[in-house]
């Protein structure tokens, strides 16, 4: 294929480059993920510790700097993945923002900071440009169609939900946050119930009850992530109950039912598993980045959801 875009990914870590492998069967890394779209061609890494970027190129291929600059000198970029800390993606937009890169994807958070994160949105550049932000339950098919079926009527009227994550409101929490948004829209208003200072003091994770467009409550409990990682999502209608558990691996439909005991009471009883594409939505956020910018497609999650997350996570 001719018209490949250049990818190079700053920072080289976990998800960017050694989550898995070129052998792994889940895409889990941006490394893997545009190694294996037709569209791509991975030219590099960025790590200001320059080991770290060459132990990822000897890896997945390409060269590796330790500045983006340095990288563009011998080698034309199309496109970036900002893999770096949360607190180091607000200085790295604003380098990128100097070159004639397309777009990018730019991993949650957007910023660490609603101020920082609101010059971003703002910015000519990156409106003139094709970023998405990985919340990454956005890309996986099967959520897309849950959505639909939300939307379509299917399990009738939404009625209440609860959220279990940790590892901070905005790090971790902002992707229960962006799901949320993602299948009912605008949160209306949030009212804070309690705190865990389990990952960082400037981001706790928090307890609270959110408001949904329709005046529908969804609870959110805060789990110390110094004991387990959990993340999951319980959302019941007037037909039907769904859960997205195992971190969004794994959706369970429960449908209405007589209760086989008492006599004129109904249940919900589990009717369907559905292992979902979790383990490809890396994949699928580069193949949205692909359309975007050949063939001018929408965004699934552009940079003002990132924004919109953001400031629900805010104080
Ligand atoms: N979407 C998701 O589900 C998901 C999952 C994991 C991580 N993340 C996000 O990805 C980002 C990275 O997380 P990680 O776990 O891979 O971190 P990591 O610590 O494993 O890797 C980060 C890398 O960035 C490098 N780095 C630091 N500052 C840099 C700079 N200014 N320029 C270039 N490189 C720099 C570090 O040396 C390190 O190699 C975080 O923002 C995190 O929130 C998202």
């Amino acid at each position: 294929m001719s018209n490949k875009l250049n990818a190079a990914i700053i920072g080289a870590g976990n998800i960017g480059a050694f989550y898995d492998n070129p052998s792994s069967r889940n895409i889990l890394t941006h490394a893997h993920a545009y190694t294996n779209h037709p569209g791509f061609k991975l030219v590099g890494f960025v790590d200001n510790d320059i080991k770290k970027a060459e132990q990822a190129a000897k890896i997945w291929g390409g060269s590796s700097a330790k500045t983006i600059s340095e990288l563009r000198k011998n080698i034309k970029i199309d496109v970036v993945s900002i893999c770096a800390p949360d607190e180091e993606h607000y200085k790295i937009l604003k380098e990128t923002a100097k070159t004639d890169i397309l777009g990018g994807i730019i991993e949650k958070p957007l910023t660490d900071s609603l101020e920082d994160s609101r010059k971003i949105i703002g910015s000519e550049f990156f409106k003139s440009r094709k970023f998405l932000v990985n919340y990454t339950r956005r890309f996986v098919p099967e959520f897309h169609d849950l959505k639909k079926m939300i939307a379509g009527g299917k399990y009738g009227k939404f009625l209440t939900g609860n959220g279990v994550y940790g590892k901070g409101f905005l790090h971790n929490g902002s992707h229960l946050i962006d799901l949320l948004r993602y299948f009912f829209g605008e949160i209306k208003n949030k009212k804070m119930i309690s705190e865990i200072y389990d990952f960082s003091r400037k981001d706790p994770t928090v307890s609270a009850v959110l408001k949904l467009r329709n005046g529908k409550e969804i609870l959110l409990n805060a789990i110390d992530s110094r004991h387990f990682t959990i993340f999951e999502l319980d959302l019941f209608f007037e037909k039907a109950r769904i859960r997205i558990i195992n971190n969004g691996f794994e959706m369970r439909e429960y449908f209405l039912s007589d209760d086989a005991t008492f006599k004129g009471y109904k249940n919900v009883s589990l009717g369907k598993t559905t292992k979902t594409s979790m383990g490809k939505a890396l994949y699928y956020a580069v193949d949205n980045l692909y359309d975007a910018i050949i063939r001018g497609g929408n965004l699934i999650c552009d940079i003002k959801d990132g924004y919109e997350a953001q400031k629900i996570c805010a104080k």
